[in-house]
């Protein structure tokens, strides 16, 4: 069955129902998870290791058919974007915001040969812009979408690949972790000159705890400032990144030991190393240390810094506390799980 609405606020309601009950059958559906860098940023830019696991929380994107013209949605933004034979006809104020989505569109069309129109719809449960991975699932989430509405049967590392090619039209030159890890699931250790190993991870009693500052920064700004720093003291900041990447194999071998105290110790070493290149503040540094004193085994800074969030990893038994402390100094706390699947394409 194929539903064709007028183009009115009904017709969002009627597609969340979509999203929420996964019900209009020829609709495509696709979702990819969240992340955390749990070491690694910001030195992997530079080619060094690091180590990401991909969280519970999903980006969702509905693709389906749509005549005449490509409308593109966002439900957390409650803005949309229409372009009708290559020009924008509606919501140009927006087009930032739906830049990547674009690119991927271009990428997969070309890939299809096919050029019918479509409409997008995002749904993320990853807040943006707080260091979680927003807008690589919102990438990997919508190659998947798009490639199955274009009958493309599209393998992993395309999807990452394509994604990846969107990232860049945001963040200029992003190492490729974050499309990465929200394309495969589970926890990697990854370099960018080699690609990723997955890792078995054992981490059944602890939790991984994310705080976010509510202070919004932009991916990009933060890698140039770090880049710029690394220009300058090249000969300080050379044995730094190489510790950063000791530190990052450390830790790999440490989760897959199972080795609690030792990552908590790696986790905090890292941080000092990101607050050398420059990307904490006081908000940041609040919440780390409140974290540590709630009795976090180690927290961190983790994504581009700046703003966004911090992790810190936490016995299961401890973790109550640690969340409600954090809770009276940050915008959001979650308490999450690994998610041990990639992208998806979710039947209709
Ligand atoms: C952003 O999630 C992580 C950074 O290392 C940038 C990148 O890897 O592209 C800051």
């Amino acid at each position: 069955m194929r539903l064709f609405l007028p183009n009115t606020p009904l017709k969002e309601i009627f597609l969340y129902a979509v999203f929420k009950l996964g019900w209009s059958e020829m609709d495509v559906i696709a979702s990819a998870p969240g992340k955390v860098i749990l070491v690694g940023e910001h030195f992997v830019v530079e080619n060094e290791p690091a180590v990401a696991l991909a969280l519970e929380l999903r980006a969702k994107v509905l693709a389906r058919e749509r005549k005449g013209e490509d409308r593109y949605y966002s439900r957390n933004f409650n803005k949309a974007l229409t372009v009708r034979q290559g020009k924008i006809v509606q919501g140009g104020e927006n087009i930032d915001l739906f830049r990547p989505l674009i690119r991927i569109a271009e990428i997969i069309r070309e890939k299809a040969g096919e050029d019918s129109n479509f409409e997008l719809i995002v749904d993320s449960e990853i807040p943006p812009a707080s260091g979680m991975g927003s807008s690589a699932a919102v990438a990997v989430a919508t190659v998947a979408a798009l490639g199955k509405f274009y009958s493309l049967d599209l393998a992993r590392e395309e999807i990452s690949q394509i994604a990846y090619e969107a990232e860049k039209v945001v963040h200029g030159k992003p190492s490729g972790i974050d499309n990465t890890i929200s394309t495969y699931g589970g926890a990697i250790v990854f370099r960018k000159s080699e690609g990723f190993i997955r890792l078995n991870v054992k981490l059944n009693d602890v939790v991984i705890i994310l705080a976010d500052s509510g202070i919004p920064r932009r991916t990009g700004d933060m890698v140039l400032k770090v880049k710029k720093l690394k220009e300058k003291y090249s000969e300080i900041l050379d044995p730094l990144y190489h510790a950063a990447g000791h530190l990052a194999i450390e830790t790999a071998r440490a989760l897959q030991e199972g080795d609690i105290v030792k990552i908590g110790e790696l986790m905090n070493m890292n941080h000092g190393l990101l607050s050398a290149v420059g990307v904490s503040n006081l908000k940041l540094e609040e919440l780390v240390f409140t974290a540590r004193q709630a009795g976090a085994i180690g927290a961190k800074i983790t994504g581009a810094g700046g703003g966004g969030s911090i992790v810190a990893l936490a016995y299961r038994e401890d973790s109550e506390r640690i969340v409600s402390e954090l809770e009276k100094i940050a915008s959001r706390v979650f308490s999450l799980d690994i998610a041990e699947e990639g992208v998806k394409v979710h039947e209709t």
